[in-house]
C-alpha cells in the first residue's frame, strides 16, 4: 500500500522522494577577496544586502567594488545612486583604488546618479522615468544605494518609513536586481534599534566596524545574516588598499570585539 508520499509501506524512502528539488539559486560574486567565502560563495541574485558601518568604514568602497567587479568580471551593468556624493567625487575616490568609473560610464556600463531620496523614490515608482528607462534599456543587474539612512529624513513616522523601505526594496526585487544598501551605524551593539526596522526587511546584513587593538584602529567585517544560506560567523580583519577591500583572517584571542572595548582572551584559570 502506498502512503501519501507515494512510498510503499516498509520501503526505505528514495532520495528523490524525500528531497524537494529546489531550483539552484545563482550566486552573484562581490569579487571582494575573502568576502565571497564568508557569504558561502556570494550574494543570491536579486537579494537585498544592507551594509552597515561607521563613518569612513568603507561602505561606499564596498559598493563601488561590487559594481566595478560586476562590470569587469561578469559583464553585469551597474547603477550607483548616491544621496551624499557628487559623481566627480565618487570618480576621484574610485581612482584612488584603481577603478576608472568614468570610462565605464562612457561605455554605458555604469551609471552614477546624485539625487534626493524623494526624487529617487518617485522616479522608481513611475515606469516612464529616466531611471526606469536606464534600468530596463541597460538591463542593470546591480544597484547600490548610498546611503539608505537618508530615507529616515523623509518622515518621522516609523510605519511610513517602513512602507518607503518596502517600496524601494520591492521595486528592485521585481527587476531581480542584486542590491546593496549602505547605512550609517556608529553604535556598538550588533543589532541597533532602528526606525523602520530595515534589518528585518533586507535579505543579508554585513557590518563594517573599527576595533581598537593595542592602540591601533583596525577594520573589522562581519556577516550578520544571509537569508536562505549559511555564512561565516567570525569577525574578520579587512584592509582598504589599491584594488579595494581585502578581507583577511579572524581576530584570534580577542573577545567583545564589537563592544568598543575588546579584551584579550588569556589562559583560563
Ligand atoms: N587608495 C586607498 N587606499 C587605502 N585606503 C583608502 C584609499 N582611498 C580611500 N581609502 C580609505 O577609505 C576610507 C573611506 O572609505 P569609504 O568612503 O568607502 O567609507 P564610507 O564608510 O563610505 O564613509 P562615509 O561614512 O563617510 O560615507 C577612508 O578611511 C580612507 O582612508
Ligand atoms: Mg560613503
Amino acid at each position: 500500500m502506498e502512503n501519501p508520499t507515494g512510498q510503499r509501506d516498509g520501503e526505505a524512502p528514495s532520495p528523490s522522494s524525500t528531497v524537494t528539488n529546489y531550483p539552484v539559486r545563482k550566486r552573484v560574486k562581490t569579487s571582494i577577496v575573502g568576502l565571497d567565502e564568508m557569504l558561502s560563495g556570494g550574494l543570491f541574485e536579486g537579494a537585498i544586502t544592507l551594509v552597515r558601518g561607521a563613518p569612513g568604514a568603507g561602505k561606499t568602497t564596498l559598493g563601488m567594488q561590487f559594481l566595478y567587479s560586476g562590470i569587469t568580471d561578469e559583464d553585469e551593468r551597474g547603477l550607483l545612486v548616491s544621496f551624499e556624493e557628487f559623481p566627480f567625487s565618487l570618480h576621484r575616490d574610485a581612482l584612488s583604488f584603481g577603478w576608472d568609473l568614468r570610462k565605464l560610464a562612457k561605455e554605458e556600463k555604469l551609471r552614477l546618479i546624485f539625487t534626493s531620496p524623494r526624487i529617487f523614490l518617485s522616479s522608481l515608482q513611475s515606469p516612464a522615468s529616466p531611471l526606469n528607462h536606464t534600468i530596463q534599456e541597460w538591463d542593470v543587474r546591480r544597484v547600490v544605494l548610498d546611503s539608505i539612512s537618508h530615507f529616515t529624513r523623509m518622515t518621522r513616522n516609523p510605519i511610513e518609513l517602513r512602507e518607503i523601505y518596502n517600496n524601494v526594496i520591492n521595486s528592485l526585487k521585481r527587476e531581480g536586481i542584486t542590491t546593496i544598501l549602505t547605512s550609517e551605524d556608529s553604535g556598538t551593539s550588533l543589532l541597533t534599534e532602528e526606525r523602520g526596522r530595515l534589518s528585518f526587511v533586507v535579505d543579508n546584513i554585513i557590518l563594517m566596524r573599527y576595533v581598537e587593538i593595542d592602540s591601533t584602529m583596525q577594520r573589522a567585517i562581519l556577516v550578520l545574516k544571509t537569508r536562505g544560506s549559511d555564512h561565516a560567523k567570525e569577525i574578520r580583519r579587512f584592509e582598504l588598499q589599491e584594488g579595494g577591500i581585502v578581507v583577511g583572517t579572524r581576530f584570534e584571542g580577542r573577545e567583545a570585539l564589537l563592544s568598543g572595548s575588546p579584551r584579550s582572551m588569556g589562559p583560563r584559570p
